[in-house]
């Protein structure tokens, strides 16, 4: 089955990468959410998409060079709604807080790099997300590949996957070269019989991030393993209403070999 994974949280609803869009997305009944992770400039990681504060806080500056109390004085929350305006931006430790109250919800961790030469950003994760969550439902990924090998160094039997758009050779051949189990595409970078021949190979396949209907539907019917979506609730409605069509086309194909035994 595949996991609908709530992009930054359930982002249409809520402001990214909060514990309200967290929450809503576990309300919603999606089955993952993702969480885009830097470090603040005294090493506390955080849940934050841009490098630069400017588009989802009231701060000013990068990440990276803000330190974490400062960045815990920001207000999170007003640039979606003002209904928000309570909402900070939440440590990486706060999330899989929140998280640990549903052992079943799968967690896609993204480790962001814009520092060139962040060392510390999965060695400082690492420890703190294996305190908190099994191997079991946790991913970590990240569009910086190499990374991915120091992660598998730190907690060899977590999924890793590599992030990334455009096209691949073979992805399940330098999925293994990277100790990873998954690959993360942009959805326009895969289709259904690269899907399967990928997965054929042992290696899981969940494509970013599919909004539109038309897709949604399409990936469904290819069976990916997961899927980064910012609108779950329309995910889950078409996964919903495709099963219930199956039931009844199985209901109706036992009622018609009954009557024609
Ligand atoms: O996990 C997929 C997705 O998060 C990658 O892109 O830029 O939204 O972090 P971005
Ligand atoms: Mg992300």
């Amino acid at each position: 089955m595949t996991i609908i994974f709530a992009h930054r949280g359930a982002s249409r609803q809520c402001p990214e990468n909060t514990l309200s869009a967290y929450e809503r997305a576990v309300k919603l009944g999606a089955g993952g959410i993702e969480i885009d992770v830097q470090l603040s400039k005294d090493g506390i990681p955080v849940v934050i998409h841009d490098r630069t504060l400017k588009r989802t806080t009231s701060g000013k500056g990068i990440v990276t060079e803000t330190n974490y109390a400062d960045l815990k004085k920001l207000d999170a929350g007003s640039w979606f709604s003002p209904k928000f305006q309570q909402e900070c931006i939440p440590s990486l430790e706060e999330v899989l807080t929140f998280a640990s109250d549903y052992p079943d919800l799968w967690l896609n961790i993204e480790l962001k790099y814009y520092r060139e030469n962040d060392e510390q950003l999965a060695k400082t994760a690492i420890p703190i997300i294996k305190k908190f969550r099994s191997d079991k439902n946790t991913l970590i990924s990240s569009f910086e590949h190499e990374r991915l090998l120091e992660v598998h160094k730190l907690w060899s039997k977590v999924e890793t996957a590599p992030l990334y758009k455009g096209n691949l050779h073979e992805p399940w051949h330098y999925a293994k070269k990277l100790k990873a189990k998954a690959i993360h595409p942009h959805f326009k970078s895969i289709h259904a019989s690269l899907i399967k021949t990928v997965q054929a190979h042992g290696i899981n396949v969940r494509p970013y991030t599919i909004n539109e209907e038309k897709w949604l539907r399409q990936f469904l019917e290819w069976e990916v393993d997961g899927l980064m979506t910012d609108v779950p609730d329309l995910a889950l409605n078409i996964m919903h209403n495709k099963q219930i069509s199956q039931q009844k086309k199985s209901w109706w194909k036992n009622v018609w070999s009954m009557i024609t035994k």
